[in-house]
């Protein structure tokens, strides 16, 4: 999944300000009330995290803001995935520093920066009061309490927990895309992946309390459900009712009222015929998968220690194209992994040219501390990664201009997320999760409209509306 930086807007779309739940009811005067605001680093886990960190703190009196400028309290949620996310943070807190020099603000670290790091920021960054690793999140209310009655150096980086952060103060951000974690934490140990140290254990959410959330959520008014987790098709039903996730899936889709649904990520090792029957049977489950790689080489997935090869993955690939409909597929690579040799990264070229991804996201090896690769050697130069990275993207773009050039004349449902006024276009997704932009007007945002495809680039659609008595039917509010 990509990981680009994501900035949560903290004030929400009206729409959502509507739907404030009752038990979120400042405790204070809303002119009084303590300010803050969150900047979010990653990955969607940490975007929903950050959602129901703002419900929290909204619930216990705070206003959230737009800007740093405007808070009192600033919360960074950090990403550790690569290097360079990691750093990011520090020099933003840099910043910080420089700027409220005379008027220092109260600062927050959390994620995975937070649980890597732990009390080694403060020693980097001494202007910051709280570092609170994801695993701590339900403490969340009792460390804030300490750092208001000024205490310093607060800190919740426990990884020894079996639960998982639930609350029904989420704060959405997207007023009809709902995010919902339905595992946390990870157990594999790939050999170049931080999330295990980060991130803590994998649990899972009883089946009961996801579906009770997804019926709330419809009745709130969202209609695309996403469901999350580090490896989301690892879900295992921790109530007596043990639903596999295939059936869970079904059960979501059949919530009275949703119209999408997605989940990610799924890892191929536990990605089973049975989630492929379940698309093929619900309309609602999206025609989309995410099914990272990593490598095309069963030599360098052993050394990731990803429990697949080449072989078994494209079996995994075989079984998702035999479903009734077309299914798009994206995928993760790490290009330049400790030991890739030359003839390893063709093989990962060429599962691209076999698999014809419709969506790739690909980063140049980072070792990350504590993993098992740390004690590999890096041997794969800089240059070399940057180099191979550019002929993975260039080759990709090839493919997926192809494969939307095939789309052009016909119809598809596309979800309107956003409208761009200068443009006068309406943007939104298909259910394959292709961006489209197509005239339309900024009332139309939340509304599912048919639109035929025009124009395909490598990263999007062009498209017009389709017959008025098509598209009515799919506006849903
Ligand atoms: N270096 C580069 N990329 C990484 N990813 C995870 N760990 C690393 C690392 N150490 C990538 C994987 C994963 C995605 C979220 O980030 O491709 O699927």
């Amino acid at each position: 999944m990509g990981t680009e930086l994501v900035q949560i807007s903290n004030t929400g779309a009206p729409k959502h300000e509507e739907r404030a739940k009752p038990e979120v009811i400042p405790q204070s005067g809303e002119r009084n009330a303590r300010t803050f605001y969150i900047e979010t680093f990653g990955c969607q886990m940490n975007v929903h995290d950050s959602e129901k960190v703002a419900g929290t703190l909204v619930a216990r009196g705070y206003r959230p803001v737009d800007n740093h400028a405007d808070a009192e309290l600033i919360f960074y949620n950090t990403c550790s995935i690569r290097e360079k996310a990691a750093e990011k943070v520090f020099s933003h807190l840099g910043a910080l520093k420089k700027a409220y020099r005379q008027n220092p603000k109260t600062i927050a670290v959390l994620g995975c920066v937070a649980q890597q790091e732990g009390e080694r920021i403060f020693e980097r960054a001494p202007q910051v009061s709280l570092v609170c690793g994801s695993a701590s999140y339900t403490q969340l209310p009792d460390l804030l309490d300490q750092v208001e009655a000024g205490k310093r150096r607060v800190t919740g980086l426990s990884l020894d927990t079996d639960e998982c952060f639930e609350t029904e103060l989420t704060r959405r951000d997207n007023p009809f895309r709902a995010y919902l974690t339905i595992i946390e934490g990870c157990d594999q140990r790939c050999s170049f992946c931080v999330v295990p140290m980060t991130r803590g254990p994998e649990r899972s959410r009883p089946s009961e309390t996801i579906l009770d959330e997804c019926r709330r959520l419809v009745d709130e008014g969202y209609i695309e459900i996403q469901l999350l987790g580090q490896i989301v098709n690892n879900w295992r039903d921790p109530s007596s009712r043990r639903l596999s996730f295939a059936e869970l899936l079904s059960r979501v889709a059949e919530v009275p009222g949703v119209r999408r649904v997605r989940f990610t990520t799924s890892h191929p090792r536990y990605f089973t015929p049975d989630i492929v029957q379940a698309i093929d049977t619900h309309p609602a489950l999206c025609d989309q998968v995410h099914l990272p790689v990593q490598s095309g080489s069963s030599r360098v997935l052993a050394r990731m220690l990803r429990g697949y090869t080449r072989e078994e993955y494209l079996e995994k690939i075989n079984c998702v194209r035999s479903a009734k409909r077309a299914i798009s597929i994206s995928t993760d690579i790490i290009v330049g992994f400790c030991g890739e040799s030359n003839e390893d990264f063709e093989r990962t070229i060429s599962l691209l040219e076999i698999v014809e991804y419709d969506q790739v996201f690909s980063f140049k090896y980072s070792p990350r501390p504590n993993t098992p690769a740390a004690g590999f050697e890096d041997s794969v130069a800089e240059e070399e990664k940057g180099r191979r990275l550019a002929e993975l993207l260039e080759r990709q773009r090839l493919i997926q201009l192809r494969r939307n050039q095939m789309l052009v004349g016909q119809e598809f449902e596309v979800l309107v997320e956003s409208f761009q006024t200068r443009l006068q276009q309406a943007v939104g997704r298909t259910t394959s999760n292709r961006v489209v932009n197509f005239p339309g007007e900024p009332g139309w945002i939340g509304r599912a409209i048919n639109v035929r495809v025009t124009a395909a680039g490598p990263n999007s659609l062009v498209g017009v509306r389709a017959d008025q008595s098509f598209s009515d039917s799919a506006a849903t509010r």
